[in-house]
C-alpha cells in the first residue's frame, strides 16, 4: 500500500470508530426530554459534541490487533469515553482548572451551572459502569466483564486518574522533579489511556499473553506521550484550533514538561515515546496498523 492509500484507509477506519462510539453513547445517554431534563441535557452536551475520541479509538484498535469484532468493542469504547468526558467536566470546574472553553464551546459549568456540572460527572461515571456490566448478546462472558469493570475502576480512581488529578492540584505552584512529573502524568492521563488498550485486550478472551504484554508496553508509552503533547500544545497551540484556552498552564503555574525541560526536549521526548510504542508492535501484522497510526497521531496532533 502507498502512504496515501494507508492514510485514506486509516481515515475511513477512524471515521467508522467515531460513528460506532457516538451511536453507542447516544443510545445509552438518557434522552434530553426525560426528567431531570437539565441534567440529561448537560450530560449529552458534555459527551456528544466534539472530542477526538482517542480512547475509544484505542479500544477498537487494540481489539482489532487481536482479532476482536468491532461490535464487541462498542461497550468498553463508550465506557472509557464517558469516564474521560466526566474527568473533563470536573477538570474545568472553578475548584480545579477553572476553564471556560472546552471542545470549542463553553465548559459544562458555564453553559449550565456548577452543581449541574458536578452531577454530570457523577452520572457519566456511573453510566460507564452500567454499560460495562450490561448483559447483552455477543458480549464477553460475565467473568470477563467483571475484569473490565475492575480495570476501568482502578484506572479511574484514586490510584489512577483521580489520584493523578489530586497530584496535579497539589503540585500547582510548587516545583516537581522529572520523576514526580512523570508519575503525575502517568496517573492523570496515562491510566485511562492504558485502560483503553487493556479493555480492548480483555475482549479478546483467548489472546496470547505475550501479545498482550507488547500492547501493554505500547499503552504505557503513548499514555505518557499524550500528556506531554497536551502540555506542548498549551504552549505552542492556538485557542481556536485547540478548542480550549491556550496558555492556561503557564498562567495557572502548572508543572508541565515544557516548563521543566523546555519545548525542544519535550518534543524529542514525545517523539521517542512514539517510536518506542511503535517498536513494541513489531511482531504484529497489518491488523495493528491503526495502533501504529494512532501513536504518530498522538504526538503530531495540533489539538
Ligand atoms: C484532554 O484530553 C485532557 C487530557 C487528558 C490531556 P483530549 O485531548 O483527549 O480531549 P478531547 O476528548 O479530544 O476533547
Ligand atoms: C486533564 O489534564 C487530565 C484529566 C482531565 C484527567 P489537563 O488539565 O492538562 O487537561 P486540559 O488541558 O484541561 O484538557
Ligand atoms: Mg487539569
Ligand atoms: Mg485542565
Ligand atoms: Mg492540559
Amino acid at each position: 500500500m502507498t502512504t496515501e492509500t494507508t492514510d485514506t484507509a486509516l481515515e475511513a477506519y477512524r471515521q467508522q470508530c467515531r460513528e460506532r462510539v457516538e451511536q453507542t453513547l447516544d443510545h445509552w445517554l438518557p434522552a434530553p426530554e426525560i426528567p431531570p431534563e437539565r441534567l440529561h441535557r448537560a450530560m449529552r452536551y458534555a459527551t456528544l459534541e466534539g472530542g477526538k475520541r482517542v480512547r475509544p479509538l484505542l479500544v477498537y484498535a487494540s481489539g482489532q490487533a487481536l482479532g476482536v469484532a468491532p461490535e464487541r468493542l462498542d461497550p468498553p469504547a463508550a465506557a472509557v469515553e464517558l469516564i474521560h468526558a466526566y474527568s473533563l467536566v470536573h477538570d474545568d470546574l472553578p475548584a480545579m482548572d477553572d476553564d471556560e472553553l472546552r471542545r470549542g464551546r463553553e465548559t459544562c459549568h458555564v453553559a449550565f451551572d456548577e452543581a449541574t456540572a458536578i452531577l454530570v460527572g457523577d452520572a457519566l461515571q456511573t453510566l460507564a459502569f452500567r454499560i460495562l456490566s450490561a448483559d447483552r448478546e455477543g458480549q464477553p462472558a460475565a467473568a470477563t466483564r467483571l475484569r473490565m469493570i475492575q480495570t476501568l475502576a482502578v484506572a479511574s480512581g484514586s490510584r489512577g486518574m483521580a489520584g493523578g488529578q489530586a497530584m496535579d492540584l497539589e503540585a500547582t505552584g510548587r516545583e516537581l522533579d522529572l520523576a514526580e512529573l512523570e508519575n503525575m502524568h502517568i496517573h492523570k492521563t496515562g491510566a485511562l489511556i492504558h485502560a483503553s488498550v487493556r479493555l480492548g485486550c480483555l475482549c479478546a478472551e483467548t489472546a496470547d499473553p505475550a501479545r498482550v504484554h507488547q500492547l501493554e508496553h505500547y499503552a504505557k508509552c503513548i499514555g505518557l506521550a499524550f500528556q506531554v503533547q497536551d502540555d506542548i500544545l498549551d504552549v505552542e497551540g492556538d485557542t481556536e484550533t485547540l478548542g480550549k484556552t491556550q496558555g492556561k498552564d503557564q498562567a495557572s503555574d502548572k508543572v508541565t514538561y515544557p516548563a521543566l525541560l523546555g519545548l525542544e526536549e519535550s518534543r524529542r521526548m514525545a517523539r521517542r515515546l512514539c517510536d518506542d510504542a511503535r517498536d513494541s508492535l513489531s511482531g504484529f501484522d497489518h491488523a495493528a496498523d491503526p495502533l501504529r497510526w494512532l501513536a504518530g497521531y498522538i504526538v503530531e496532533r495540533r489539538h
